[in-house]
């Protein structure tokens, strides 16, 4: 990464260390805002038109228009990571608050206008010796809101929930709502039980991963069993395999839940095959197919 990239805000290309939004703003005040993170491998967008739908989404269950077109979406974000053409990965941070306002009102102003910014982070790949040992995770409450469907920039629950998980040497939070597990702080969770593969239905519990869509398209291509379905907590203690999906984690095999191995407690064999379809996806991107 060069020391001062170029990032986008309000449609203008500036470095990022000019970059300046006001301490009025809705985003900052509130966590009144919504945002993206999307991969690009080799210079190219993963699965861009999706991400873009997702925020569609997230900004009209906000009650906000969308400040930019697909088309002007697409041409900001490209010249954002063409620098970064020949690194493996890297990720566009894209975030859209309500804006500044003239004083501190919870209720939305009338007359405001959107902060638009994004900019590109590296992405460190996963590392391949810890996907082949796979990952501790634990099970906590999942103490979030009820709309959790929108990628809000409000996080605060995700941060706490991930530092406990930290603070007990795991990787992540599986979160677990009346029984039913939903998510984990920062990834969608699959289960396989007798060979099926299962995923929690989408609702206002879980973000709509565009990993996890991808994952379940994947599955239908190769015959795989699958449902999204319910997942108790009480299931996942038998399960024969547990993954979290994200943008920046790929597919995470879950070896240990609270202390004690998942199965055999090594990678499955369904999460060997996703993971080698998942790579060739990304492959196929890079290649520009
Ligand atoms: N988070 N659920 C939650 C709560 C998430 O924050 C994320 C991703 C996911 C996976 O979604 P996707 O497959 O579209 O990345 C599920 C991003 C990566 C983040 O906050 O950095």
């Amino acid at each position: 990464m060069s020391a001062d990239p170029e990032c986008f805000l309000n449609g203008a290309f500036i470095p990022l260390a000019e970059a300046r939004v006001s301490v009025m703003d809705r985003g900052f005040l509130f966590g009144d805002s919504v945002y993206e993170v999307i991969p690009a491998y080799g210079g190219r967008l993963f699965r861009l038109e999706q991400h873009l739908r997702r925020l569609e989404q997230s900004l009209a269950a906000i009650r906000m228009a969308t400040p930019l077109g697909r088309a002007a979406w697409e041409s900001a974000l490209t010249r954002l990571v063409a620098p970064f053409s020949g690194r493996d990965e890297v990720g566009v941070y894209l975030q859209v608050t309500r804006g500044p306002a003239g004083k501190r009102d919870h209720a939305i102003p009338e007359a405001i206008r959107p902060t638009v910014f994004a900019m590109v982070n590296p992405i460190d790949p996963p590392d391949p010796e810890l996907a082949e040992r796979g990952i501790a995770a634990v099970t906590l409450d999942d103490i979030r809101w009820g709309l959790c469907n929108i990628k809000a920039t409000t996080l605060l629950a995700n941060v706490l929930l991930r530092q406990q998980a930290k603070d007990r040497q795991a990787m992540e939070a599986i979160l677990v709502r009346d029984g039913m597990v939903t998510e984990g702080a920062a990834s969608n969770l699959f289960a396989v039980r007798a060979g099926l593969l299962v995923t929690p239905p989408k609702g206002p519990f879980l973000l709509p991963g565009i990993t996890r869509d991808l994952v379940l398209e994947l599955a239908a291509e190769d015959g795989i069993p699958h449902a999204e379905a319910p997942v108790t907590a009480a299931e996942l203690e038998s399960a024969e395999e547990i993954w979290l999906t994200s943008s920046t984690n790929e597919i995470m095999p879950v070896t240990r839940l609270d202390g004690e191995p998942v199965a055999s407690g090594l990678p499955g064999p369904l999460w060997r095959h996703m993971a080698g379809r998942y790579q060739a996806y990304k492959a196929q991107l890079r290649a520009g197919a």
